[in-house]
């Protein structure tokens, strides 16, 4: 498995990139995974949101962030004013990386290795490509390390204004940010309150870039 680049057709076409990725053997994951998920959205959205894979729900749907942290994600970007159609969201991982529970009944989530989130990595580049944002949102740590780097310390960085690094700045140079998985927020539990308000608070800084 060298990764996804073979996969990867010579388009900026979202729907052709899609339709491609489908058929993506660039690493272990599709084997397992029902689907590949791609990004959604706007084709030249202004922002565009980087979460980690597909989680259990999406990878049923096949449609990024429609599950639980999808819908805290939702929630988070209609009080930050940002209306979702009008962004990209996708992942640094297109296929759902889980282990089976004992029974074999349940799916629980396992996070990708370096090695999974770099075979991924040149749809991400593609995505960027056809899109053209003008501000990149990391979502949690495995965007970050597949857009800025594996040694990228998200809670340092958290709030800064970004650039990627030489060689993904493709036909664009977005300001990236950097936040926490709407995941993580949900796992806040006695703070969580206090952690979907800072959450807010990113995006909406985020969107006045
Ligand atoms: N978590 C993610 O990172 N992405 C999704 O699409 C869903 C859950
Ligand atoms: Fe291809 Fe990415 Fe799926 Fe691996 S996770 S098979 S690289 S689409």
């Amino acid at each position: 498995h060298p990764g996804a680049q073979r996969f990867v057709p010579d388009t900026r076409d979202l729907d052709a990139l899609a339709s491609a990725a489908a058929g993506c053997r660039g690493c272990d994951l599709y084997r397992d995974a029902e689907r590949t998920v791609f990004g959604d959205g706007g084709p030249h959205a202004r922002i565009l949101f980087v979460g980690e894979q597909p989680g259990n729900e999406e990878d049923l749907a096949g449609e990024p962030f429609v599950g639980p942290a999808g819908h805290l994600f939702d929630k988070a970007l209609d009080r930050a004013g940002i209306d979702r159609e009008t962004v990209y969201v996708t992942n640094a991982v297109k296929h759902f990386r889980f282990d089976r529970s004992a029974n074999g009944r349940r799916r629980i989530h396992r996070k990708p290795t370096g090695a999974q989130i770099a075979a991924c990595r040149p749809w991400l580049e593609a995505e960027l490509d056809a899109v053209r944002p003008e501000i990149v949102v990391c979502l949690g740590a495995t965007a970050a390390q597949s857009l800025l780097g594996k040694d990228f310390k998200l809670t340092r960085h958290r709030g800064e204004v970004l650039r990627l690094p030489d060689e993904l700045r493709g036909s664009c140079d977005p300001a990236v940010v950097v936040t926490v998985h709407p995941s993580a927020v949900l796992r806040a539990r006695s703070q969580r309150d206090d952690a979907f308000r800072a959450f807010v608070q990113d995006l909406k800084r985020a969107a006045a870039l």
